[in-house]
């Protein structure tokens, strides 16, 4: 079976093509465009707009690329949710028209458990505790009784969206976690932050303003250094918890933050610890990708979801807890 998958729930724009294929998840394209505010935080309404601009240029560019004709795709996926409602009716719009033209079935797929299936598939995991860390969303996730349960996540802002609002108030451009990361390498001395662990959830917000409190004694180095290491902490120990609760041998790294090395080396270690396994896909498979869309959206199909047009209206704050997961 062959997908065509679009992500649009926040910045980024994706649009896939995959195929199934002796059980596997093939990548035949996966093309990205992303809006870059000029200054400030994401406007939605200018997000929406980005997208609907590359829309038409990027289907032909992923189509091109996975060289398959229209008439040989089979569904139509899209992210109905969670995001930010423009941008979700945007992507929406553009599924629909283009399963109405060429009389598809299409699919809309939750974003954060297509975050999870795509490392599912690609890495070899099979019934793993995710780590799911992004801009909007920080959540501990996993498999229990037919439905991916939350058992740990943010009381306030994603990770992502702290790296980023620390790095917008000294001066770094949006998406400010890679910036971060680079200078983070090069600080020497641990500034105390404080550790906001609150039962299996976790909170970034006072961490800021402590940080931001901090900037003008500190050097940015030490200061990106001790952000990092302080949130880095916070979301391995609630992850162990939740693995050692769940008794699962697996810990699957996902969201765009989930690329930062050190995070990705403390988790690592975290799981040898334990004598659990760690996975983690490539970057362009935990950022915002078409690709995690075009696949969940076949694995729901082939489970036996189906939905009409009236079913397609997105859902801003669609919970990862609220899907039957028929197909693991
Ligand atoms: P979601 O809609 O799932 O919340 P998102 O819209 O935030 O996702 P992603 O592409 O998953 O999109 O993640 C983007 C976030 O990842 C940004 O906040 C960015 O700063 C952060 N990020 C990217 N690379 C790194 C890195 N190397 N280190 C830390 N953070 C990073
Ligand atoms: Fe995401």
């Amino acid at each position: 079976m062959i997908s065509l998958g679009i992500e649009g729930t926040a910045h980024t724009l994706g649009i896939a093509i995959v195929e199934k294929i002796n059980e596997k998840c093939k990548i035949l394209s996966n093309e990205s465009r992303m809006y870059k505010p000029a200054k400030g935080g994401i406007h939605p309404r200018e997000a929406a707009n980005h997208h609907a601009m590359h829309l038409p240029s990027l289907l032909h560019e992923s189509i091109k690329k996975a060289g398959v004709e229209i008439k040989e795709i089979d569904l139509i996926g899209f992210s109905i949710g969670p995001g930010l409602g423009p941008c979700l009716r945007t992507v929406a719009t553009a599924a629909r028209t283009i399963a109405i033209k060429y009389k598809k079935p299409i699919m809309g797929v939750n974003h954060c458990i297509a975050h999870l299936e795509i490392g599912k598939a690609l890495t070899g995991s099979h019934d793993p505790v995710l780590l799911y860390a992004s801009g909007g969303n920080t959540q501990v996730i996993s498999l229990l009784e037919k439905k991916y349960r939350i058992f740990g996540e943010t009381l306030d802002i994603g990770i992502g969206n702290c790296l980023d609002k620390f790095g917008r108030a000294i001066g770094i451009p949006f998406p400010a976690g890679p910036h971060i990361e680079k200078l983070a390498r090069k600080g020497r001395k641990y500034i105390p932050l404080p550790y906001s662990v609150k039962g299996m959830d976790v909170s970034f917000s006072g961490i800021l303003t402590a940080a931001l409190s901090l900037i003008k004694n500190e050097s940015i180095e030490d200061m990106a250094y001790s952000l990092q290491e302080t949130c880095f902490s916070m979301l391995a120990e609630v992850t162990e918890r939740a693995m050692a609760h769940l008794e699962k041998e697996e810990v699957l790294l996902g969201g765009g933050v989930a690329s930062n090395m050190r995070l990705q080396e403390i988790m690592k270690k975290m799981a040898m610890e334990r004598g659990a396994k760690f996975f983690v896909p490539s970057r362009q498979y935990l950022v915002d990708n078409g690709a995690m869309i075009a696949w969940t959206a076949i694995l729901m199909h082939e489970a036996g979801y189906r939905m009409s047009l009236g079913d397609t209206k997105v859902r801003q704050n669609f919970r990862t807890d609220e899907v039957e997961v028929k197909w693991s």
